[in-house]
């Protein structure tokens, strides 16, 4: 047993071998390292003006899609879209937590935000509210002068991404 911590987020993991996935962000392996070579990249990044307000919008994006997720997880009869939704609000927020960490504040409170009462319904919100998010973020990574805002928004890009694909997979399991 050892622990490794994800550069992106910084969660801790306990486990034989790194996860195909930080179960916390969403990222990918290559971001699971070591615990003991971790190093915190999130504090003390100066901000360009216009990466701040970037990060403003895109922590304003995440907490919206992760009040949306929770109201679709609790509004659920369903077990498979219940654990789909409670993972999806729990990976958002964890997103918000990051952008947080960079903009050297406070997480404020995950806002109380509609969903259906149809799964399938909140599904397809969850492509719209992703696809909104991705095109944000590709435009804002491509935007930002740190490389470390830059590394940020292209990891979100792609962890979204893999939200689509679950949309998709799921819209077909249940169709
Ligand atoms: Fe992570
Ligand atoms: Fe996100």
């Amino acid at each position: 047993m050892r622990v490794y911590r994800c550069r992106l987020c910084g969660d801790p993991y306990i486990g034989n071998a790194p996860p195909t996935h930080c179960p916390f962000c969403g990222a990918p392996i290559e971001f699971m390292v070591p615990a003991e070579e971790w190093v915190d990249e999130n504090r003390g990044v100066e901000l360009s003006e216009r990466s701040r307000k970037n990060l403003e919008e895109a922590l304003e994006l995440e907490l919206t899609n992760a009040g949306f997720y929770r109201a679709a997880m609790e509004k659920s009869k369903n077990d498979y879209f219940k654990g789909m939704f409670k993972a999806l609000s729990k990976v958002e927020s964890e997103h918000a937590s990051i952008i947080c960490k960079l903009l050297g504040i406070n997480k404020p409170e995950i806002p109380v935000i509609e969903a259906s009462d149809n799964d399938l319904e909140n599904v397809k919100e969850s492509f719209e509210r992703e696809s909104r998010a991705i095109k944000f973020y590709t435009k804002s990574a491509q935007e930002a002068v740190e490389e470390r805002v830059k590394e940020v928004f292209t990891a979100l890009v792609n962890i979204e991404s893999t939200h689509l694909l679950l949309d998709e997979e799921t819209g077909k399991m249940f169709r």
